[in-house]
């Protein structure tokens, strides 16, 4: 925690991928933006911690372990490697990435259950399910499929129908049949635990009105809490890659159970091995000073914004903040698709082009909304190439020279047009707020336009014109010294955005990092060096690569 009483300690989180098969631009999307809000917070001074990890239950990863020939641990923790070489490749800062198939996670899990359990609010129920015979198993809603017993459409899943959009029970499918074996699955009955949901309307409600949830969400949410909140069911019988309950045989947790109480044992994880455990519960304790915000997709906000709020009321655990939810990623306009080439792994994307690009484009599409965001390839490659290239490097490469041959990288000791510096300078707020409230398209239009106004300032005092004559000497070198001043601003600006590209400008301006509200120090007297291009444009064959290499996967 924070020492310093102006200062926030933010805990942020993502949701924990699953660690049965590789990362793919979608879960980018989701880490970038969140990255880039952590970054804005510790630039400016916060005290942000970032956590995230592997979500490594459930019957999914047991089947694909299966198939793969080798045990689920050692499939989790291949994909977890994986996983964590794509986040770094990307510049995800998170301070600690752990796994739900951990001690700390069971240590969790368990008492929070042993908590709902004391407050009388797990309840056992005998239910019947669909069971396939051959393979010893019960089916969750994504292995059985049947016809629709709304519309009587086929091939329909076992929550809800494709095609009618009606929600049912997989027991009501008309045919089913056991997408693992082709066999026709029989009825079985078991005893399940349930989360007493039903029993928690109001404070669900409470919860939901005093958080940050985005409007449109929120929407959805309380088309479920206007009506009839059923119970949650929370246990799997075996065989099943869990945790299992105490006091049960052969039960276990149900993944989406542990799967958030992994944000916990992330965050204990990360003390622990800091040596700060005792802060663990200035974190989670009811009425913590802490904020704690988790970011994740709009498929499943019915666990982070519902169930999981509730568990942590009841657990005498604090609740969130805020969730705050995006919509999925399509490119060119569609759900990502393999035959098209558009399923583009996170790897592969990493092997061909530099993460600094797609950085800024989705910085430069993401809102709070919840609506769907396209990575069109064509705008992407001109509208990088343009703002980013084109604008923003554009400023540096076009006056550094002059610093370099002109006066030996010595800055001028004056600016030429200070107001410029100053109406850069004003517009710093806007752009904060714009970060701070998560709207970085906002921010990138506003720092966009005061690019536009670096690059205008320098086309009308045409240094080049200006440098052929002698008397103009100590003119070019206080123009120069003013672009580049405005150059290392929108830097500043940009750096939650564009990390390492930042990091690339400041070594070339030779200062270090500064921090958001170091803006008005200016260079002036100082000493640069020399020029090298700091990012090149994007090829449209890289384009062409990336979709290849897609569609060989
Ligand atoms: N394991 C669960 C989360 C547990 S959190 C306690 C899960 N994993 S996931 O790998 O399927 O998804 C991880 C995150 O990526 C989710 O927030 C999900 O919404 C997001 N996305 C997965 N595909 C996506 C897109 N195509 N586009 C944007 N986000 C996407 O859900
Ligand atoms: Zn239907």
């Amino acid at each position: 925690m924070s020492k310093d009483n102006s200062k926030r300690d933010i805990l942020v989180t993502n949701a924990l991928p699953y660690a049965n098969g590789p990362l793919h631009l979608g879960h980018l999307l989701e880490h970038i933006q969140s990255d880039i809000w952590v970054r804005y917070q510790r630039f400016q001074g916060n005290n942000c911690t970032y956590i995230c990890g592997e979500d490594a239950h459930g019957t999914s990863i047991m089947l694909k372990a299966e198939e793969e020939g080798v045990s689920p641990e050692k499939l989790i923790e291949e994909v977890r490697i994986s996983h964590e070489e794509d986040f770094k490749a990307f510049n995800i800062s998170h301070d600690n990435y752990h796994t739900t198939h951990s001690d700390e996670n069971q240590f969790y899990s368990e008492t929070i259950f042993s908590r709902l359990k004391d407050k009388g609010l797990i309840e056992e129920k005998e239910i019947e399910q669909l069971y396939d015979t051959e393979k010893e198993l019960f089916l969750s809603d994504r292995y059985v499929q049947g016809t629709c017993p709304h519309c009587e459409a086929d091939k329909q899943y076992g929550d809800n129908c494709e095609v009618c959009s009606s929600t049912y029970s997989a027991i009501d499918l008309i045919n089913p049949i056991s997408v693992l074996t082709n066999t026709k699955p029989e009825l079985k009955k078991s005893l399940h635990l349930f989360f007493k949901l039903s029993s928690l309307k109001k404070e669900i409600k409470e919860w939901l009105n005093t958080s940050q949830v985005p409007s449109q969400a929120l929407n959805k949410l309380s088309e479920w809490t206007d009506g009839e909140i059923k119970d949650w069911d929370i246990s799997r019988d075996a065989p099943y890659f869990g945790f299992k309950i105490p006091g049960h045989n052969n039960k276990y947790f149900y993944v989406w159970l542990d799967a958030p109480i992994g944000y916990l044992a992330s965050h204990k994880n990360y003390l622990d091995k800091l040596k700060r455990s005792e802060e663990f519960d200035d974190y989670w304790k009811p009425g913590s000073k802490a904020e704690l915000y988790h970011f994740i997709g709009k498929d499943i906000m019915y666990f982070h914004a519902l169930f999981f709020p509730a568990m942590l009321l009841k657990s005498e655990f604090r609740q969130p903040d805020g969730v705050f939810i995006h919509g999925f990623l399509t490119v060119n306009g569609e759900k990502m698709s393999k035959s098209r080439g558009t399923f583009i792994l996170a790897k592969t994307y990493h092997q061909v082009l530099d993460p600094e690009y797609i950085r800024y484009y989705f910085a430069a599409k993401l809102g709070t909304g919840v609506g769907d965001i396209d990575l069109n390839l064509d705008d992407f490659l001109q509208r990088v190439n343009s703002d980013v290239v084109g604008k923003f490097i554009n400023i540096g490469s076009r006056t550094a020279n002059f610093i370099n041959e002109g006066f030996s990288n010595k800055l001028s000791s004056n600016l030429h047009e200070e107001a410029l510096i100053q109406d850069f300078l004003d517009h710093a707020s806007v752009i904060s707020e714009a970060y701070e409230k998560r709207e970085f398209s906002k921010a990138i239009r506003e720092i966009m336009v005061l690019a536009d106004k670096a690059n205008q300032y320098i086309d009308r005092m045409e240094p080049w014109v200006l440098s052929k004559e002698e008397k103009n000497k100590e003119l070019v070198q206080s123009v120069c010294t003013t672009a580049l001043n405005l150059f290392r601003l929108l830097t500043i600006m940009l750096n939650p955005v564009v990390p390492n590209l930042c990091s690339r400008v400041y070594s070339f301006l030779n200062i270090e990092e500064p921090k958001w509200n170091q803006m008005s120090e200016l260079l002036l007297n100082h000493e640069i060096l020399t020029y090298k291009p700091l990012l090149i444009r994007i090829e449209k064959e890289q384009i062409e690569q990336i979709k290849q290499k897609s569609k060989e996967l």
